[in-house]
């Protein structure tokens, strides 16, 4: 399965994804990266991974569509059958929806549908509760609310911080999304589902 990666910052997941294809944990290739900041932490790791990453600057294009429609080309080029939203900062818009149906994952800091948006993790913090956690979705329309494929909880302890919530937040999901990815592509591939919705 031809995965393509999109970020918008750092990059440890896609490190933690491309380490899962080289244990053969996961049965896939990271065909290309697309990432629409520059400067970003990723393109270094891309680089080292001897994978093609493409550079996207949404203020570049008329409109959201045409910048959609920009991405869609060297997905064809690298024959991409599954994307991989990665911290990539920004709402997926029909054009990509359409050219991808139930064919994109994303991963969310947070026990949806607690605290979806741009700070999962900070906004968990600041709330004082007990608990948050990652998610793992197929991206519809709607920010961080497609159907749900994988969560796990996380206590936040008093003696937590941001930064060490941070931490643990991102070691379950280096460890969580590779193994939800593979789930699906096993599901993608046997279709031994009951659950109609991929299809
Ligand atoms: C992750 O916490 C992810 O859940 C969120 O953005 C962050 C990306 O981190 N959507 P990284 O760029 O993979 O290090």
């Amino acid at each position: 399965m031809r995965l393509a990666v999109f970020a918008s910052g750092n990059g440890s997941n896609f490190s933690a994804i491309q380490e899962a294809i080289l244990s053969k944990e996961l049965s896939a290739d990271i065909a290309c990266v697309i990432c629409d900041q520059k400067d970003a932490g990723i393109y270094q790791r891309a680089k080292d991974a001897g994978i093609p990453i493409y550079y996207f600057d949404i203020k570049t294009f008329s409109s959201k569509k045409e910048y959609e429609k920009a991405i869609i080309a060297p997905l064809d080029k690298e024959m991409v059958e599954l994307i991989i939203l990665a911290g990539y900062m920004r709402i997926v818009g029909s054009t990509l929806l359409e050219a991808f149906p139930k064919r994109i994952l994303n991963i969310h800091p947070s026990y949806l549908p607690a605290f979806p948006g741009k700070q999962g993790i900070r906004d968990a913090f600041e709330a004082g509760v007990d608990q948050t956690g990652v998610t793992i979705h197929i991206v519809d329309e709607g920010v961080d609310s497609g159907p749900i494929l994988a969560q796990e909880k996380l206590p936040i302890l008093s003696t937590d911080s941001l930064a060490t919530l941070e931490a643990k937040i991102h070691g379950i999901e280096h460890r969580l999304y590779s193994k939800t990815i593979q789930d699906y592509i096993n599901q993608l591939k046997t279709r031994r589902t009951y659950d109609t919705s991929i299809n």
